[in-house]
């Protein structure tokens, strides 16, 4: 039988998908606001992900269509595209939008997209199909980006079409994403490296908290502003061009400069918080899972208390898992605001773990969350898609 998603294909444009791309969500283990800082993060690629399926045509328009949403979009192929009022369909518009700018010439095309990321759960849904856009796009036109321009071109998009002011790193790990690796990418000068997630008995919980995000892009923009402010008070008396440029050491001695007692908390976070990635990376090597759960709870205790992004139902999340004596770390990942927490559980341990998780957080929120198994997966590519079954949305 032909895959659930070629056949819905087929039903919408009445023809046959001509290639179908995948790109996946992410997780990051540590290194939290940092990217836009100049730091280093340990982000992962997920196995949840955006599947684009593509066929162009002979019309000179642009069809969006998506299993995830009731909203299409029909366009013709322009010079020149506008943000349109809350649509899904913005992240592949204006990803276009970035390459007719760059002056690629475009044709018609029928796309479908079909995400099994949970919407607005902080596991860069966004990135992905920014991402996968730009790499079928790259493919079919023949523009010849390389995968870091893709990159960049998709932050871009984020940051000047949609109007989100984030830093590079969901699109690179959804971009750059290995099998079982964690990327271990420096923001500023994008140096990575891929290192082993060798969690040995212990597997990577996702929990979402299904908090709806209100307000999260403008506090997000927010966070990014005061780190430039706080930046700016620094280089009162440093030569430094981003937060993370200094070290702990540094930053105690000068940080009287910021006089502000909220930009202060920001920076300490940051600035700790690099450093922290860096005695993650060290734990990594050489095995030492409690000490890098470790690191994950204080990682998630400085952006409840120092940066202020987290929220009770992630600290629920987190203040379970610090009881439960087979979970080694857990954090919440992402922006914050809502979205989704990570654990370091035992692997035999896991049903118990999400049953008790799953109970304390009813009790204390009202509601539940979901519980996910997950899996480090591969970036960006194009793919052949399987027999599996999709959860498409009821
Ligand atoms: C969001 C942004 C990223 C990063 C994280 C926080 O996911 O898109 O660029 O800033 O928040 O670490």
């Amino acid at each position: 039988m032909k895959n659930q998603l070629y056949q819905e294909f087929d039903k919408l444009y009445n023809k046959e998908a001509a290639n179908a791309y995948f790109s996946p969500g992410r997780v990051n283990l540590i290194g939290e606001h940092i990217d836009y800082n100049g730091g280093l993060v340990m982000p992962c690629a997920i196995t949840f992900g955006t599947y684009l399926l593509v066929s162009p045509n002979n019309d000179g328009v642009f069809r969006f269509g998506s299993l995830n949403f009731d909203e299409k979009l029909e366009i013709p192929l322009q010079d020149d595209y506008k943000k349109i009022d809350g649509g899904w369909f913005n992240y592949p518009l204006g990803i276009i939008k970035h390459f007719l700018k760059d002056g690629h010439r475009l044709n018609g095309i029928d796309m479908l997209f079909y995400g099994d990321i949970p919407i607005s759960s902080g596991l860069s849904s966004s990135a992905s199909i920014e991402v996968v856009t730009a790499f079928a796009l790259n493919e079919l036109f023949d523009a010849g980006y390389t995968k870091l321009d893709l990159v960049k071109l998709s932050k871009s998009v984020e940051n000047n079409f949609i109007g989100v002011n984030s830093g590079i790193m969901d699109q690179f790990a959804v971009a750059f994403g290995e099998k079982n690796k964690a990327l271990m990418l420096n923001c500023d000068t994008l140096d990575y490296k891929a290192v082993d997630t060798n969690l040995g008995d212990y597997i990577l919980a996702i929990i979402n908290t299904n908090k709806p995000r209100k307000l999260a892009e403008s506090k997000y923009n927010e966070r990014v502003r005061e780190c430039q402010s706080a930046l700016a008070a620094l280089k009162q008396q440093l030569d430094i061009n981003n937060l993370c440029d200094i070290d702990t050491a540094t930053f105690n001695k000068y940080s009287y400069l910021i006089t502000d007692e909220v930009l202060y908390k920001r920076a300490k976070h940051v600035i700790e918080e690099n450093n922290r990635v860096k005695l993650a990376a060290v734990a990594l090597g050489n095995n030492d899972l409690t000490e890098f759960g470790r690191l994950m709870f204080a990682s998630h205790d400085s952006l409840r208390d120092l940066y202020e992004v987290s929220g009770k139902e992630l600290d629920a999340i987190v203040t379970y898992s610090k009881t439960d004596g087979n979970v080694v770390g857990a954090r919440m990942t992402g922006a914050g605001f809502g979205g989704c927490a990570i654990a370091l559980v035992k692997e035999d341990a896991f049903d118990n773990y999400s049953k008790q998780v799953i109970e304390y957080y009813t009790n204390a929120i009202g509601y539940a969350p979901s519980v996910y198994r997950s899996l480090i997966g591969n970036g960006v590519g194009e793919v052949v898609i399987g027999d599996q079954q999709l959860k498409i949305r009821d």
